[in-house]
């Protein structure tokens, strides 16, 4: 199925193939859930206190409560990355646990928690060069898309109808107004000023989104969180889509029409540069 050797379940490592979960569990009954996908560069995940913050917040507004510290998570992490040197990311995800079938929370139950570490491959020079194509979809989902949930139906068909169509993303929107990708964060530019919706109930607030947003601040390039309209982004000068596993990609045609120029713009090439720098410096150990 996959190349997957091993991964973490309920505080064991075992082998991938002998994993158990059992089918009662409401994660895979109700999709009662959340996870993570942290990026790992040379064995040391990337923003982990933002991951493990934002997991925390997940599990908060689920009521799940799991008895694992910072340093649990931390070793569990080190351990599935092992010593490999090059990219990977660790998906990990807590349910609410095995439970008889009813809506409401059990009285108690045990959560289930699971990780693997996998090779990430990020979008090679080619298509960093010609940027990809999106479609513009109807926000379907529901009002909480800042839990990251492992319910991901609506996600699932928005990516699968973007794929139809010849995408790679489906850019939501929400009465006319832009929310975030299927699985990503959405930014647009114009004159030289890069905008990106606010954070609320209406998207993840993505680890990637965040710190581009930084990175904007703190090297004095005009950006700003606000609401943005589904005109705008057709009338954008760049569009670019953020994740973990696709950095920062440029999308350079929208519903078959070209994004400004119809070519990754200068102000992509400027943030990217300072993005590689800062994952570098984070390499090397110059941040954290
Ligand atoms: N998805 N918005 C949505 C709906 C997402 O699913 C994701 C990431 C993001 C970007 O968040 P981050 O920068 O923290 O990766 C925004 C992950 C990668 C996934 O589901 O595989």
């Amino acid at each position: 199925m996959n190349n997957i050797k091993q991964v973490y379940l309920n505080g064991e490592f075992v082998p991938a193939d002998t994993a158990q979960v059992s089918a009662f569990d409401r994660g895979f009954i109700f999709g009662d859930g959340v996870y993570e996908v942290i990026p790992v560069f040379g064995g040391r995940s990337f923003r982990l206190e933002h991951h493990l913050q934002r997991l925390d917040n997940s599990l908060k507004a689920l009521g799940i409560t799991l008895d694992m510290t910072r340093q649990q998570w931390s070793d569990m992490l080190d351990k599935l990355a092992g010593d490999d040197s090059g990219d990977q990311y660790i998906y990990m995800q807590v349910t609410r646990g095995p439970a008889p079938r009813d809506h409401v929370f059990p009285a108690s139950s045990k959560p289930t928690v699971f990780a693997y570490a996998t090779p990430l491959k990020y979008p090679d020079d080619t298509t960093l060069a010609n940027g990809v194509n999106a479609v513009t979809a109807e926000d379907i989902r529901w009002l909480r898309c800042d839990i990251k949930a492992i319910a991901l139906l609506a996600a699932v068909m928005l990516r699968e109808q973007a794929k139809q169509q010849g995408a790679v993303e489906a850019i939501l929107l929400r009465d006319h107004m832009l929310t975030e990708g299927a699985a990503s964060n959405i930014f647009i530019v114009k004159n030289n000023v890069i905008a990106t919706p606010g954070k609320g109930r209406y998207i993840l607030p993505g680890i990637t989104r965040d710190l581009v947003v930084e990175l904007a601040q703190a090297n004095n390039v005009a950006m700003e969180e606000r609401d943005i309209t589904e005109a705008e982004v057709f009338d954008a000068d760049e569009v670019w889509l953020t994740s973990s596993t696709k950095e920062i990609l440029p999308i350079t045609t929208i519903d078959g029409k070209p994004v400004g120029s119809g070519k990754p713009g200068a102000m992509h090439e400027k943030m990217f540069a300072i993005y590689r720098q800062y994952k570098q410096d984070f390499r090397d150990g110059k941040v954290d």
